[in-house]
């Protein structure tokens, strides 16, 4: 029987997920079949549970329904733990492993198809919910000089590098920042959290991980925040977003979120098939359209 993985989300039926992944599979000689389902918003673990019973061999998890993957894994990998929630389930003898990509994911993307070195740079993280969350350490682990966070809410991102109120799914994390961030260092990077009235100096990478872009809103960003030859990441990817638009009048390089997408989906298809595919030619026929 052809091996079965699909993608959970809802809604579903726009996800590039298993574009990408017939893509890989075709490139790399593997045979599997990939699939969209759309789980009812009550009823994620059941559908998860129906398609394992039938075989499924893994899936990907997406929005809303990460937290309850998280949850309904009983083995979680180190970054899964860091991000508080799941994005990639491997279906085994011992039950369900969840993994968290998208971190690696977007580091992948930013280091390998848009050539940024993140060693001694400053980094600007904008949001403080699950998309932002999921980044802080993989960014961390590439020793930028500063990973500033700021949220429209400040408190619930300095609640995100206060190693006292780490939530317990921080974990390994946690544990990490705590041993190594209490005056707010973290292997030579500054961490550190605020509104957007805090920013202040000029960033090498700006990153939109904050729902704005969905409403068409541009958080309020201060006029010269982008350091000669900085990049402005949009998470989103699809159009261009409000804050892609000002970074580019701020004379700033813009990538959107589709390489992010992408490698996510790679690193993944390693987790299931042990084959690392390569992700520029997948790119490169999305944006094709
Ligand atoms: P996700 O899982 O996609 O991160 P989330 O947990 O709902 O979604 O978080 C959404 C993030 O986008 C939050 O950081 C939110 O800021 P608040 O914590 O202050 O609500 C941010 N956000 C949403 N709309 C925004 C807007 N119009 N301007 C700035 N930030 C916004």
């Amino acid at each position: 029987m052809t091996d079965r993985y699909a993608v959970f989300g809802n809604p579903i039926a726009h996800s590039k997920s298993p574009r990408i992944h017939a893509a890989f599979a075709e490139q790399t000689g593997q045979t599997l079949t990939y699939e969209a389902i759309l789980a009812p918003l009550d009823g994620f673990a059941a559908a998860v549970a129906g398609f394992r019973d039938e075989g499924g061999r893994g899936a990907n998890v997406t929005v809303p329904f990460k937290e309850q993957a998280f949850a309904l894994s009983n083995r979680l990998s180190e970054r899964a733990q860091a991000a508080g929630a799941v994005n990639t389930l491997t279906f085994d003898a011992e039950g369900v492993l969840g993994d968290n990509t998208d971190g690696i994911g977007l580091v992948n993307d930013l280091a390998g198809n848009l050539g940024l070195e993140l060693a001694g740079k400053r980094i600007l993280l904008m949001g403080a919910g699950g998309a932002a969350r999921g980044v802080v350490l993989p960014l961390l682990e590439k020793a930028p000089s500063e990973l500033f966070i700021v949220n429209r809410t400040a408190a619930k991102a300095r609640e995100l590098v206060a190693p006292a109120s780490l939530p317990a799914s921080f974990n390994r994390a946690g544990k990490a920042l705590k041993d190594t961030v209490p005056s707010g260092h973290n292997a030579g990077a500054t961490l550190a959290a605020g509104g957007y009235a805090d920013i202040s100096g000029r960033f090498d990478l700006v990153i939109n991980a904050t729902a704005a872009s969905l409403a068409g809103d541009l958080p309020p960003l201060p006029s010269g925040l982008f350091a000669d030859g900085a990049l402005a990441y949009d998470m989103m990817y699809g159009k261009d977003t409000p804050f892609l638009a000002f970074a580019r009048s701020e004379g700033a390089r813009c990538a959107d979120g589709l390489g992010m997408l992408v490698e996510q989906a790679a690193a993944a298809f390693f987790l299931w098939r042990g084959v690392r595919p390569a992700t520029a030619p997948v790119i490169a026929l999305l944006r094709a359209g």
